[in-house]
């Protein structure tokens, strides 16, 4: 019997051919390697010594075949897919094994600070991420033309839909769906958390979308006290401590008066100057809050003579960042491995 080169031309064309989807170590042990070494066992003894030589060439070549500059680069991943867009296109997608995920620090952090009002009785909602103009400005007590309107930088489609720029635009919406619950004499007690978008100078304090937790509270009798003492215990519970706490008038269309709400740092000492939360400042300031403006509450249909209420909204990220020390909000979004690890997971 002769051989020809053909068949190791053949052979090494469906190695080839094969090496998308196997390491070289698999190729050497394949059928097509196989044959090859059988058919120098039946060919005449002068023919052995060459063939032998030139299918041993091919094992060292095929030894040698890597994966591809392209095949080992790593292509972004589309995080929005259920399956590895990293796999070759002639493979089948695999979907992506779950033990390798973890949950995001700021979806785990939110868990926790909901959690906590869940505890004080208060419902959880969710908010939007389009809305109109009604929500975010006319049933906020910003009638149209109001100059206030301006001090929200927000994104507008053409069609002038609203990507909300703060969760206050859910307070109608809440306090209407819970209007027959507190005629019947049990308050308005609800947090809404969710996304909220602002065109602004991105820095290491602000970024275009972040998340709020607004908060929503209606009775009879309610004032500002209430407020104050529900944000405290809220922040001593998140915090695990004591933290001091001080409002400064401010202004918001949809609450009279309103408040800018500042707390201690819960991480530096009063003499310390140069602690990494606060730089030294020792007074952080979290939030915007107040009483909910007596049109607000006519607007969602309660009756602003009998009830009083009050509402607030702070940042997750920079409640987030206070706690773990995070000096840049950026890196939330970052998608760098070494951040997120820092905070379980795999
Ligand atoms: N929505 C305001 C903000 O984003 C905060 C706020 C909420 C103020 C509720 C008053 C009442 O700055």
């Amino acid at each position: 019997m002769n051989y020809t080169f053909d068949d190791i031309k053949n052979a090494r064309n469906s190695l080839f051919t094969e090496k998308e989807s196997k390491t070289p170590a698999q190729l050497l042990k394949s059928p097509a390697m196989g044959s090859l070494f059988e058919l120098i066992k039946t060919l005449p003894n002068d023919q052995k010594a060459q063939f032998g030589k030139e299918v041993n060439e091919l094992r060292r070549e095929v030894a040698s075949w890597e994966e591809s500059e392209a095949e080992l680069a790593v292509t972004p991943i589309d995080v929005s897919a259920p399956w590895d867009v990293n796999t070759h296109s002639d493979k089948r997608p695999r979907f992506l094994d779950q033990s390798l995920g973890s949950v995001h620090v700021l979806m785990s952090e939110l868990g926790s600070i909901t959690e906590i009002f869940e505890r004080m009785g208060f419902v959880v909602e969710d908010s939007r991420q389009i809305d109109d103009d009604y929500h975010m400005f006319e049933s906020l007590n910003f009638p149209l033309g109001h100059p206030a309107r301006d001090d929200w930088d927000t994104f507008m489609t053409d069609e002038g839909l609203i990507a909300p720029a703060h969760t206050s635009t859910m307070q109608n919406r809440i306090m209407k769906k819970y209007k027959e619950q507190l005629e019947s004499g049990e308050p308005i007690a609800a947090v809404i958390a969710g996304r909220a978008f602002r065109n602004e100078d991105l820095d290491t304090r602000h970024e275009h979308t972040f998340h709020q937790v607004e908060g929503v509270y209606v009775d009879e009798g309610v004032q500002v006290g209430h407020l104050v003492g529900t944000i405290k215990t809220f922040l001593t519970d998140y915090f695990g401590k004591q933290v001091d706490v001080k409002i400064t008038p401010f202004y918001f269309p949809f609450t009279e008066p309103s408040f800018e709400f500042s707390l201690t740092c819960p991480f530096c000492a009063p003499e310390s100057s140069n602690c990494p939360v606060c730089g030294g400042e020792h007074w952080i300031e979290l939030m915007g809050m107040g009483m909910i403006h007596p049109n607000v509450l006519k607007e969602a249909g309660i009756d602003n003579e009998k009830y009083t209420g009050f509402a607030w909204g702070f940042g997750v990220e920079r409640l987030v960042m206070m706690k773990n020390s995070i000096e840049d909000i950026r890196h939330f979004n970052s998608g760098k491995l070494e951040f997120l690890r820092q905070f379980g997971g795999n």
